[in-house]
């Protein structure tokens, strides 16, 4: 990874990105997601599940900035090769059979085509829980196939491969600090 133009641009391969949301405007996101997720879900108990490799970094700023006492469990899926959609989702840890009648939600880090959060909340459903919601850092409206309810949305982007702050381009990037768009 190559640092350019005075860190506004960075080089992985032969792929440049460019920064696209800073540290601080993502903490402040996280900041009122958490406020609202701590209001909605008062007395409730969550179980927060969160998709991993790519959402444990919000999933770690997001539950720290709520006030609840709550649960979580990690889940892990894989969909994406390289920069676009193999359109196929596999489930590699499998959720946890403790999810009846319990208040979940799902946090990813980004929901593209929807595939991979549509597929979870049908995993979901077969364990009969009171209610499922997400919490995505990203979404990108313009890719989306699927009408998303109840979602707690970071921010919405266009459709362009963002990495960092626990996004990565095949395994590189999930520690950059700020999200980069991709240029070239
Ligand atoms: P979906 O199933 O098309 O919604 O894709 C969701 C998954 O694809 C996310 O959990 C990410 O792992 C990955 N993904 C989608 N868009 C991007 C991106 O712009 N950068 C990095 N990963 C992405």
């Amino acid at each position: 990874m190559k640092e350019l133009r005075n860190r506004q641009q960075i080089q992985i391969g032969d792929r440049i990105f460019e920064k696209y949301l800073n540290r601080d405007t993502i903490r402040a996101r996280i900041q009122e997601l958490g406020r609202e997720i701590s209001i909605d879900y008062r007395d409730k108990d969550p179980l927060f599940v969160i998709v991993l490799n790519g959402a444990f970094m919000f999933a770690a700023d997001l539950l720290r900035a709520t006030s609840l006492e709550c649960e979580l469990q990690f889940v892990k899926l894989s969909s994406y090769s390289g920069t676009s959609s193999t359109g196929q989702v596999k489930q590699i840890i499998g959720l946890p059979e403790t999810l009846k009648a319990r208040h979940v939600i799902i946090v990813e880090d980004i929901v593209d085509t929807g595939k991979t959060i549509m597929s979870m909340i049908t995993d979901l459903a077969a364990h009969d829980p009171a209610s499922v919601s997400i919490a995505t850092l990203l979404l990108k409206p313009d890719c989306l196939l699927f009408e998303l309810e109840s979602t707690y949305v970071g921010f919405e982007i266009p459709d362009a491969f963002v990495i960092g702050y626990g996004l990565d381009l095949d395994g590189r990037a999930r520690n950059l600090c700020d999200i980069y768009q991709v240029v070239s």
